[in-house]
């Protein structure tokens, strides 16, 4: 049966998969939720929103998604509070990233109201799979995709917007080493690096594996034009403590604008540390750790949330991080994962409750 809720037709499962989860062991993204929100674009305009059960997408061979990678993403999360009432963190940050993102990659917006009203309508629908174990959320991934068809290499005439969530525990297992990479780059200036466009990942798994082979997680990369400065990593921004300073790279058009990362520069500044937002040399940072400066170093992302780093190579030498009590790491990611799960006063208006 379904029904319309304002703008958004529903369709509801007839059986809901949520006993085949186990909520106390969960890995990130591997398991969906009941439903979908889907919206597709055609005839110049986007269609009829709808929540739907969630199911597989059928395509012409000759969509242009197979061809060209017109693809992007949002990444963010919902959590529930002790009240059981759904959180969720800057959505509209991850909005606006989106429609960044469209433009980049010559698909059309999404309007914000739109995006909004879905993503509550799937949140009211699938509340019970948010869940409420430690360190787990619901994590939520918006879609954009070209469906249209045709081998012309130029931009699809039809697109689908998709929201898929999925009931999630931490991204990563276990310390996390990196390499620091000056072969491969990531992006370029004047490329899509800022934009979560599909093929950014995709170009980056080949050298995340060679450096797996030699025994780290992942890759920081550095700027591709002297690969003298460390830029970020593959799922994070990258966070440096030398001293009591604590450092970050400036975005640009190569590297996303993450929103833990802003979020993060302002607790920091809020917690009265300081803050430096500028290009990191590769040098600097071996120079600090020599002299055992380099105190910390950690990734920050929705997904990764605050991952420290336990070590870093770089031309063949491997570069440990001291184990600190009381780390920034740990500190600030207590005060950004409080405010998402409603622990605490939302200093910064950063909450937003789904009613
Ligand atoms: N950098 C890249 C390449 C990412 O994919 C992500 C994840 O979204 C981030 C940084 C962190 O961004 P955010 O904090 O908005 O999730
Ligand atoms: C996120 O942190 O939400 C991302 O989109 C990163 C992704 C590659 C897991």
């Amino acid at each position: 049966m379904s029904v319309a809720t304002g703008n958004i037709v529903i369709k509801k499962v007839s059986k809901s998969r949520i006993s085949e989860i186990d909520f106390s062991n969960l890995a990130f993204g591997q398991q969906f939720s009941d439903h979908m929100f889907v919206c597709d674009y055609k005839d110049g305009k986007w269609q009829q929103s709808q929540v739907i059960p969630f199911q597989n997408i059928s395509l012409s061979p000759s969509s242009k998604i197979f061809h060209y990678g017109q693809s992007i993403f949002e990444g963010m999360k919902a959590y529930k509070n002790e009240n059981g009432e759904t959180l969720l963190f800057r959505p509209l940050e991850n909005q606006k990233r989106l429609n960044i993102s469209a433009k980049r990659l010559a698909i059309p917006e999404f309007p914000e109201e739109s995006f909004m009203e879905g993503l509550e309508a799937l949140l009211k629908i699938d509340k019970d799979w948010i869940p409420t174990t430690e360190g787990s959320s619901l994590y939520i991934r918006p879609f954009m995709l070209a469906t249209g068809n045709g081998f012309h290499a130029s931009p699809s005439d039809e697109y689908k917007f998709v929201i898929a969530t999925s009931p999630s525990g931490a991204y990563f297992g276990g310390e996390i080493k990196v390499l620091i990479e000056e072969k491969y780059s990531r992006s370029a200036n004047g490329g899509v690096g800022f934009a979560k466009a599909g093929g950014n990942y995709a170009g980056q798994f080949y050298p995340t594996q060679l450096a797996k082979e030699k025994g780290y997680q992942q890759v920081i990369w550095t700027d591709d034009n002297t690969h003298e400065y460390i830029e970020e990593a593959g799922a994070m921004n990258i966070f440096v403590r030398i001293g009591d300073t604590l450092l970050t790279g400036p975005t640009s058009d190569r590297i996303l604008d993450g929103i833990t990362r802003k979020s993060i520069i302002t607790i920091a500044e809020d917690e009265g540390i300081k803050v430096e937002v500028r290009k990191i040399k590769v040098s600097e940072l071996i120079e600090a750790s020599k002299k055992g400066e380099l105190k910390e170093m950690f990734g920050a992302g929705t997904a990764a949330v605050i991952s420290p780093i336990a070590g870093f190579g770089h031309r063949g030498e491997d570069y440990d991080l001291p184990e600190m009590e009381n780390s920034y790491a740990s500190r600030l990611k207590k005060r950004i994962t409080d405010i998402q799960y409603g622990k605490t006063e939302d200093k910064f208006g950063w909450r937003y409750p789904v009613k």
